[in-house]
Protein backbone atom coordinates (compact mmCIF):
# COMPACT_ATOMS: atom_id res chain seq x y z
CA UNK A 1 0.00 0.00 0.00
CA UNK A 2 1.37 3.37 -0.84
CA UNK A 3 0.07 6.47 1.20
CA UNK A 4 0.72 9.84 -0.99
CA UNK A 5 -0.26 13.08 0.40
CA UNK A 6 -2.14 15.42 -1.97
CA UNK A 7 -0.86 18.94 -0.36
CA UNK A 8 0.92 19.85 2.78
CA UNK A 9 -2.33 20.60 4.86
CA UNK A 10 -4.85 17.96 4.31
CA UNK A 11 -5.87 15.12 1.99
CA UNK A 12 -3.98 11.92 1.07
CA UNK A 13 -4.39 9.17 -2.20
CA UNK A 14 -3.84 5.65 -1.22
CA UNK A 15 -2.72 2.95 -3.56
CA UNK A 16 -1.86 -0.47 -3.60
CA UNK A 17 -5.60 -0.72 -1.20
CA UNK A 18 -8.60 -2.89 -0.86
CA UNK A 19 -11.68 -1.68 0.52
CA UNK A 20 -12.60 -5.55 1.08
CA UNK A 21 -9.40 -6.80 2.69
CA UNK A 22 -9.75 -6.59 6.50
CA UNK A 23 -5.99 -6.75 6.86
CA UNK A 24 -5.93 -2.98 5.14
CA UNK A 25 -8.26 -0.99 6.96
CA UNK A 26 -5.91 -0.10 10.17
CA UNK A 27 -3.75 1.85 7.85
CA UNK A 28 -6.55 3.37 5.56
CA UNK A 29 -8.15 4.81 9.45
CA UNK A 30 -4.84 6.02 10.29
CA UNK A 31 -4.72 7.56 7.00
CA UNK A 32 -7.84 8.96 7.42
CA UNK A 33 -7.41 9.99 11.06
CA UNK A 34 -4.13 12.27 10.03
CA UNK A 35 -5.01 13.58 6.30
CA UNK A 36 -8.45 13.86 7.30
CA UNK A 37 -9.35 13.15 3.57
CA UNK A 38 -8.23 9.79 1.59
CA UNK A 39 -8.72 8.56 -2.21
CA UNK A 40 -8.37 4.73 -2.55
CA UNK A 41 -8.33 4.14 -6.03
CA UNK A 42 -9.68 1.76 -8.51
CA UNK A 43 -11.63 0.10 -6.29
CA UNK A 44 -14.03 -2.97 -7.16
CA UNK A 45 -16.88 -1.96 -4.92
CA UNK A 46 -20.33 -3.65 -4.55
CA UNK A 47 -22.97 -1.88 -2.83
CA UNK A 48 -22.26 -4.34 -0.06
CA UNK A 49 -18.83 -3.59 -0.27
CA UNK A 50 -19.34 -0.26 0.11
CA UNK A 51 -21.56 -1.16 3.30
CA UNK A 52 -19.57 -3.04 4.67
CA UNK A 53 -16.45 -1.00 4.72
CA UNK A 54 -18.86 1.99 6.38
CA UNK A 55 -19.30 -0.39 9.33
CA UNK A 56 -15.75 -0.94 10.11
CA UNK A 57 -15.61 2.85 10.81
CA UNK A 58 -18.53 2.39 12.60
CA UNK A 59 -22.83 2.58 12.46
CA UNK A 60 -24.27 3.94 9.64
CA UNK A 61 -26.32 7.00 10.01
CA UNK A 62 -28.63 6.88 7.27
CA UNK A 63 -29.03 10.69 5.49
CA UNK A 64 -32.91 12.15 5.88
CA UNK A 65 -33.02 13.96 2.73
CA UNK A 66 -31.05 12.39 -0.65
CA UNK A 67 -32.87 9.79 -2.91
CA UNK A 68 -31.30 6.43 -1.88
CA UNK A 69 -30.35 3.93 -3.77
CA UNK A 70 -32.66 1.63 -5.02
CA UNK A 71 -33.02 -1.83 -2.75
CA UNK A 72 -29.92 0.03 -0.67
CA UNK A 73 -31.98 2.53 1.80
CA UNK A 74 -28.20 3.05 3.71
CA UNK A 75 -26.70 4.41 0.82
CA UNK A 76 -27.65 7.90 -0.75
CA UNK A 77 -27.76 9.04 -4.09
CA UNK A 78 -25.99 12.02 -5.31
CA UNK A 79 -26.75 12.70 -8.63
CA UNK A 80 -26.71 15.37 -11.66
CA UNK A 81 -27.79 14.55 -14.80
CA UNK A 82 -26.80 16.04 -17.62
CA UNK A 83 -29.54 18.70 -18.35
CA UNK A 84 -29.56 19.34 -14.81
CA UNK A 85 -27.69 22.72 -13.66
CA UNK A 86 -27.86 22.31 -10.06
CA UNK A 87 -25.85 19.84 -7.98
CA UNK A 88 -25.70 18.79 -4.53
CA UNK A 89 -23.31 20.19 -1.86
CA UNK A 90 -22.04 23.58 -4.20
CA UNK A 91 -21.90 25.64 -0.93
CA UNK A 92 -19.45 25.13 1.65
CA UNK A 93 -20.53 22.45 3.93
CA UNK A 94 -19.71 19.65 6.55
CA UNK A 95 -21.93 16.99 6.01
CA UNK A 96 -24.75 16.46 8.96
CA UNK A 97 -23.18 19.59 11.33
CA UNK A 98 -27.01 20.11 12.06
CA UNK A 99 -27.40 17.02 13.98
CA UNK A 100 -26.72 16.46 17.71
CA UNK A 101 -24.16 14.01 17.31
CA UNK A 102 -22.90 14.68 14.15
CA UNK A 103 -21.78 12.06 11.30
CA UNK A 104 -17.93 11.02 11.57
CA UNK A 105 -17.51 10.88 7.73
CA UNK A 106 -19.21 10.44 4.29
CA UNK A 107 -17.95 7.78 2.32
CA UNK A 108 -18.54 8.35 -1.64
CA UNK A 109 -18.16 6.11 -4.54
CA UNK A 110 -17.54 7.27 -7.93
CA UNK A 111 -19.73 5.51 -10.52
CA UNK A 112 -19.81 7.96 -13.04
CA UNK A 113 -17.75 10.81 -13.46
CA UNK A 114 -17.97 13.55 -16.15
CA UNK A 115 -14.47 13.71 -18.86
CA UNK A 116 -13.44 16.56 -17.16
CA UNK A 117 -14.42 18.75 -13.83
CA UNK A 118 -16.83 17.79 -11.13
CA UNK A 119 -13.97 18.14 -8.45
CA UNK A 120 -14.34 17.97 -4.18
CA UNK A 121 -12.42 20.86 -2.85
CA UNK A 122 -11.84 20.22 0.54
CA UNK A 123 -10.31 22.61 3.41
CA UNK A 124 -8.85 21.92 6.82
CA UNK A 125 -10.70 23.33 9.87
CA UNK A 126 -7.11 22.50 12.04
CA UNK A 127 -4.97 24.19 10.10
CA UNK A 128 -7.39 27.24 9.43
CA UNK A 129 -8.15 27.40 13.39
CA UNK A 130 -4.20 27.48 13.54
CA UNK A 131 -3.68 30.45 11.28
CA UNK A 132 -5.50 32.67 13.29
CA UNK A 133 -4.03 34.77 16.36
CA UNK A 134 -3.47 33.91 19.55
CA UNK A 135 -5.82 36.19 20.87
CA UNK A 136 -8.65 35.47 18.06
CA UNK A 137 -8.23 31.69 19.50
CA UNK A 138 -8.78 32.46 22.82
CA UNK A 139 -11.93 34.52 22.05
CA UNK A 140 -13.12 31.77 19.70
CA UNK A 141 -12.90 28.94 22.39
CA UNK A 142 -15.52 29.81 24.52
CA UNK A 143 -18.38 30.49 22.33
CA UNK A 144 -21.31 28.00 20.74
CA UNK A 145 -23.00 27.83 17.60
CA UNK A 146 -26.56 26.85 16.12
CA UNK A 147 -26.98 24.86 12.94
CA UNK A 148 -29.99 23.64 11.83
CA UNK A 149 -31.19 21.90 8.92
CA UNK A 150 -34.08 23.75 8.41
CA UNK A 151 -33.10 26.37 5.71
CA UNK A 152 -31.54 24.04 3.81
CA UNK A 153 -33.68 21.29 3.29
CA UNK A 154 -37.01 22.02 4.64
CA UNK A 155 -39.99 23.69 2.90
CA UNK A 156 -38.04 27.14 2.19
CA UNK A 157 -36.37 24.86 -0.99
CA UNK A 158 -39.10 22.95 -2.06
CA UNK A 159 -39.17 24.62 -5.42
CA UNK A 160 -35.58 24.34 -5.95
CA UNK A 161 -34.41 22.35 -8.73
CA UNK A 162 -32.81 19.51 -6.45
CA UNK A 163 -36.06 18.82 -4.93
CA UNK A 164 -38.29 19.49 -7.81
CA UNK A 165 -36.32 16.75 -9.90
CA UNK A 166 -36.39 14.11 -6.81
CA UNK A 167 -32.59 14.78 -5.70
CA UNK A 168 -33.60 16.06 -2.30
CA UNK A 169 -36.88 15.43 -0.67
CA UNK A 170 -38.65 14.56 2.59
CA UNK A 171 -38.73 18.89 3.71
CA UNK A 172 -41.03 17.75 6.06
CA UNK A 173 -38.18 15.88 8.44
CA UNK A 174 -35.89 19.22 8.32
CA UNK A 175 -36.28 19.65 12.02
CA UNK A 176 -32.88 19.44 13.12
CA UNK A 177 -31.00 22.48 15.05
CA UNK A 178 -27.52 21.61 17.03
CA UNK A 179 -25.66 23.36 19.21
CA UNK A 180 -21.71 22.84 18.81
CA UNK A 181 -18.74 24.58 20.02
CA UNK A 182 -17.21 27.39 17.66
CA UNK A 183 -13.80 25.58 18.16
CA UNK A 184 -13.74 21.80 18.61
CA UNK A 185 -11.22 19.10 20.06
CA UNK A 186 -11.33 16.52 17.29
CA UNK A 187 -12.44 13.46 19.26
CA UNK A 188 -9.83 10.72 17.17
CA UNK A 189 -6.16 13.40 16.77
CA UNK A 190 -7.04 15.81 19.76
CA UNK A 191 -6.20 18.82 17.38
CA UNK A 192 -8.46 21.41 17.79
CA UNK A 193 -10.19 22.43 14.52
CA UNK A 194 -13.10 25.49 13.80
CA UNK A 195 -16.58 24.03 13.79
CA UNK A 196 -19.11 26.15 11.92
CA UNK A 197 -20.02 26.36 8.10
CA UNK A 198 -21.43 28.85 6.17
CA UNK A 199 -24.25 26.16 4.82
CA UNK A 200 -25.89 24.93 7.83
CA UNK A 201 -24.31 27.11 10.62
CA UNK A 202 -26.99 29.91 11.84
CA UNK A 203 -25.44 32.11 14.37
CA UNK A 204 -22.79 32.21 17.44
CA UNK A 205 -25.03 32.05 20.65
CA UNK A 206 -23.09 34.47 22.62
CA UNK A 207 -23.07 37.28 20.06
CA UNK A 208 -25.42 39.97 19.06
CA UNK A 209 -26.49 39.23 15.61
CA UNK A 210 -24.04 41.99 13.43
CA UNK A 211 -21.49 40.79 15.63
CA UNK A 212 -22.42 36.75 15.01
CA UNK A 213 -22.73 38.02 11.12
CA UNK A 214 -19.59 39.77 11.08
CA UNK A 215 -17.21 37.02 13.15
CA UNK A 216 -18.83 34.51 10.86
CA UNK A 217 -18.00 36.32 7.46
CA UNK A 218 -14.52 37.43 8.98
CA UNK A 219 -14.06 33.40 9.67
CA UNK A 220 -15.43 31.84 6.37
CA UNK A 221 -13.38 34.15 4.46
CA UNK A 222 -10.48 33.07 6.18
CA UNK A 223 -11.14 29.14 5.47
CA UNK A 224 -11.48 30.32 1.47
CA UNK A 225 -7.77 30.92 1.56
CA UNK A 226 -5.87 27.90 -0.52
CA UNK A 227 -3.54 27.48 1.40
CA UNK A 228 -6.02 25.14 3.53
CA UNK A 229 -7.29 23.34 1.09
CA UNK A 230 -7.04 20.12 -1.32
CA UNK A 231 -8.92 19.34 -4.54
CA UNK A 232 -10.08 15.79 -4.77
CA UNK A 233 -9.96 14.74 -8.76
CA UNK A 234 -12.48 11.67 -9.10
CA UNK A 235 -11.65 8.97 -11.66
CA UNK A 236 -14.71 6.35 -11.73
CA UNK A 237 -13.66 3.75 -8.95
CA UNK A 238 -13.06 5.64 -6.15
CA UNK A 239 -13.76 5.63 -3.23
CA UNK A 240 -12.90 8.51 -0.93
CA UNK A 241 -14.11 9.37 2.70
CA UNK A 242 -13.82 12.48 4.64
CA UNK A 243 -13.72 13.85 8.31
CA UNK A 244 -16.53 15.86 9.01
CA UNK A 245 -15.36 17.30 12.21
CA UNK A 246 -11.99 18.32 10.58
CA UNK A 247 -13.24 19.33 6.72
CA UNK A 248 -15.29 21.45 4.75
CA UNK A 249 -15.98 20.45 1.37
CA UNK A 250 -17.89 21.99 -1.62
CA UNK A 251 -18.75 20.48 -4.80
CA UNK A 252 -17.52 22.21 -7.58
CA UNK A 253 -20.31 22.46 -11.08
CA UNK A 254 -18.41 23.01 -13.83
CA UNK A 255 -19.45 19.90 -15.87
CA UNK A 256 -22.91 20.90 -17.31
CA UNK A 257 -24.12 18.42 -20.09
CA UNK A 258 -21.95 15.70 -18.24
CA UNK A 259 -23.72 13.04 -15.81
CA UNK A 260 -21.86 12.91 -12.60
CA UNK A 261 -23.39 10.28 -9.94
CA UNK A 262 -21.44 9.00 -6.42
CA UNK A 263 -23.01 6.80 -3.70
CA UNK A 264 -22.50 8.01 -0.67
CA UNK A 265 -22.49 5.77 2.50
CA UNK A 266 -22.80 8.45 6.13
CA UNK A 267 -20.60 6.59 8.69
CA UNK A 268 -22.72 8.32 12.61
CA UNK A 269 -20.40 10.17 14.59
CA UNK A 270 -20.51 11.53 18.60
CA UNK A 271 -20.95 14.65 20.21
CA UNK A 272 -18.54 16.78 19.66
CA UNK A 273 -16.12 18.69 22.88
CA UNK A 274 -15.21 21.99 23.15
CA UNK A 275 -11.43 22.76 22.46
CA UNK A 276 -9.60 22.27 25.83
CA UNK A 277 -7.94 25.13 27.49
CA UNK A 278 -4.27 25.80 26.46
FE1 LIG B 1 -21.63 17.22 1.44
Amino acid sequence: MEIRPLTGGLGAEILGADIRRAQDFDAIFEAFVNYSVVVLRGQDCTPEDHLAFARRFGPINVNRFFQPVEGYPEIATVLKEKDQKQAIGEGWHTDHSYDEMPAMGSILHAIEVPPIGGDTLLVSMAAAYEALSPALRIFLDGLTAVHSSRHTFGASVQDSEASVSGRLGNALAATQDARHPVVITHPLSGRRGLYVNPVFTTHIEELYPDESDAILAMLYAHCKQPEFHCRLRWQARDIAIWDNRATWHKAINDYHSHRRLMHRVTVAGVALAAAQAA
